[in-house]
Formats: C-alpha cells, sequence, structure tokens
C-alpha cells in the first residue's frame, strides 16, 4: 500500500507554545472572569466540585501564574519567529477582500482563491488575537506592578488600565471562539490534526496551499 505523504505544517516549537498559549489563555479567561463577582451571581459555584470558583484568592493565584506562562510563552513566540524570519501568519495587503472571497466561495461551493500557508483570514486573525493579546498583557502587567505596592501609580491611569484589561477580555474570548470555529468549516479539517502531529497531507498542501513553499516552511 502506497503510503501518503506528509508535509510538516508546524515545527515541535511552534506546537509546544500554541498549547501553552491556548491552555494558559483558557486559564486566564475563567479566572479573570471568576474575579468578577460572576460564579456566585450565576451559581456556578453550585456545580459539583467548583465551590471554590468564587474565591478571590484562589482565582487570582490561578490568574498569575497562568499570566506568566501566557507573557513568557507569546515572548518566545515573538522572539522565536523573528529570529526564523518567518512571517507567514502576518497580514498583507488585500487580505480583508480576499477573505470575503474566501466566505463567498466557501458557502456558495465554489473553487476558493489559491493560498499561502495561510488563508487570508487566519492571517487577519493571527493580528486580531495577538493585538489582544499583548493588550492583555501589557495592562496585566501593569496590574501587578501596582498591586505590588513598590509604586503608587495614578488612579486615573490605574482607571484606564482596568477598563482596557476588561473590555479586552470579551474581545479575546470572542476571537477565541472564532478560532475554534474555523475548524467547523470543512474546507479546514485537514488543517485541525496539524496542531497536534505537526503534518498535513501533501496532496492537501499541493491543492489548496500552492503559494506555500513548504520546503522552507516559509
Ligand atoms: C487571555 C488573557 C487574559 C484575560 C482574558 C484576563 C482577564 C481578566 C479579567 C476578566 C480580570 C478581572 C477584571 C479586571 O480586573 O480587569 C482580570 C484581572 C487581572 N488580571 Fe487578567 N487577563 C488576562 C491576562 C493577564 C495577564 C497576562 C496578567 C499578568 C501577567 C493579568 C493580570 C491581572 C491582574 C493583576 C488582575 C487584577 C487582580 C486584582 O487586582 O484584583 N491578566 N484579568
Ligand atoms: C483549545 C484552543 C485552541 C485550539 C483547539 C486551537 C487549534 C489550532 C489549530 C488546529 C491550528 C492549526 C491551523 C493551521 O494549521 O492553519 C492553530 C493555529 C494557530 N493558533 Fe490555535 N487553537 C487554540 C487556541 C489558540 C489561542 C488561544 C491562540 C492565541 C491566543 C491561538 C493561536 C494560534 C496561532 C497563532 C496559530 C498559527 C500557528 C503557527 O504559527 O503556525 N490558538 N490553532
Amino acid at each position: 500500500m502506497m503510503k501518503t505523504e506528509k508535509i510538516l505544517r508546524h515545527s515541535n516549537t511552534v506546537r509546544i507554545i500554541h498549547w501553552l498559549v491556548a491552555i494558559s489563555s483558557m486559564l486566564l479567561l475563567f479566572s479573570g472572569i471568576g474575579q468578577m463577582p460572576m460564579y456566585k451571581r450565576y451559581n456556578v459555584v453550585l456545580l459539583p466540585g467548583l465551590y471554590w470558583v468564587s474565591d478571590y484568592n484562589i482565582t487570582l493565584v490561578i490568574h498569575l501564574i497562568a499570566g506568566a506562562i501566557f507573557g513568557a510563552a507569546i515572548l518566545y513566540h515573538i522572539i522565536y519567529h523573528l529570529m526564523q524570519r518567518e512571517f507567514s501568519a502576518m497580514p498583507r495587503n488585500g487580505d480583508v477582500g480576499e477573505s470575503i472571497i474566501i466566505i463567498k466561495a466557501m458557502l456558495t461551493g465554489k473553487e476558493e482563491p489559491p493560498h499561502d500557508k495561510f488563508l487570508a483570514e487566519q492571517r487577519l486573525a493571527y493580528a486580531a488575537m495577538g493585538l489582544t493579546s499583548l493588550v492583555l498583557l501589557l495592562t496585566g502587567l501593569i496590574k501587578v506592578y501596582k498591586n505590588t505596592g513598590i509604586i503608587i501609580l495614578q488612579p486615573d491611569f490605574m482607571t484606564v488600565t482596568t477598563l482596557i484589561h476588561t473590555i479586552a477580555t470579551p474581545v479575546f474570548l470572542f476571537l477565541f471562539i472564532a478560532h475554534l470555529g474555523a475548524f467547523i468549516i470543512k474546507e479546514n479539517w485537514p488543517l485541525f490534526p496539524s496542531m497536534f502531529s505537526g503534518y498535513v497531507n501533501k496532496k492537501y498542501a499541493d491543492h489548496r496551499h500552492p503559494l506555500w513553499d513548504y520546503k522552507k516552511n516559509k
């Protein structure tokens, strides 16, 4: 029997960093929302084993540990891709128009335009998720700095910082759900296992990503 030829899409490093970001951001969402009086109000605390979720001291510790992992993984991601000179997920001119064409093609069953390593809409989503993550990281670090009590920051500045951190949370949640939602679409199914195994089928890559120079993985 012929063995299916595979193409490397995500290196071990990319996969480890991706899953560290994914797991830490789920913990951050859960513990951050827990710091607002949500879980008691909506009776989440009554669910079996979840009596502790409205305990501020517990959710704060989870938030800080997950925040440290999230921050370290994002910093590593930026340095790694700069050193590898690997910018295939960065948005390009014309990505908005091309995304509309791709969505229309998916809905009508027409042929999609040829893709590079990532689809135009993936590049836009990357920019939005990256930017929101950086905003959460930066405002989060300012909040940690303030909490240490080493310096007193202007109350107005802290109000704005907290407001940005809080507003960025539903934005992040929306982008997170959209990122997962992309894999409901059948055309994207072959990409899903690649974030676990690292590989996609060569046949799929040649057919859907003809602009991707996978020999250089760029
Ligand atoms: C996915 C990323 C994140 C999400 C969704 C998130 C969400 C939240 C939410 C909803 C709150 C409660 C409301 C508020 O105070 O604004 C909060 C508080 C806080 N977050 Fe985050 N956060 C994230 C990342 C971070 C990071 C990376 C850090 C720092 C390393 C951080 C540090 C803090 C601190 C210090 C507080 C306030 C604790 C207090 O003083 O009561 N957050 N976060
Ligand atoms: C349970 C949560 C998650 C799942 C199941 C998931 C799944 C995936 C999958 C299957 C891919 C591969 C897509 C492809 O090959 O084109 C991917 C790529 C990616 N995901 Fe996620 N993801 C999750 C959470 C996140 C989060 C929270 C972020 C960012 C804050 C994120 C950022 C990315 C990025 C940047 C890529 C492109 C990776 C690269 O550089 O090659 N993901 N994700």
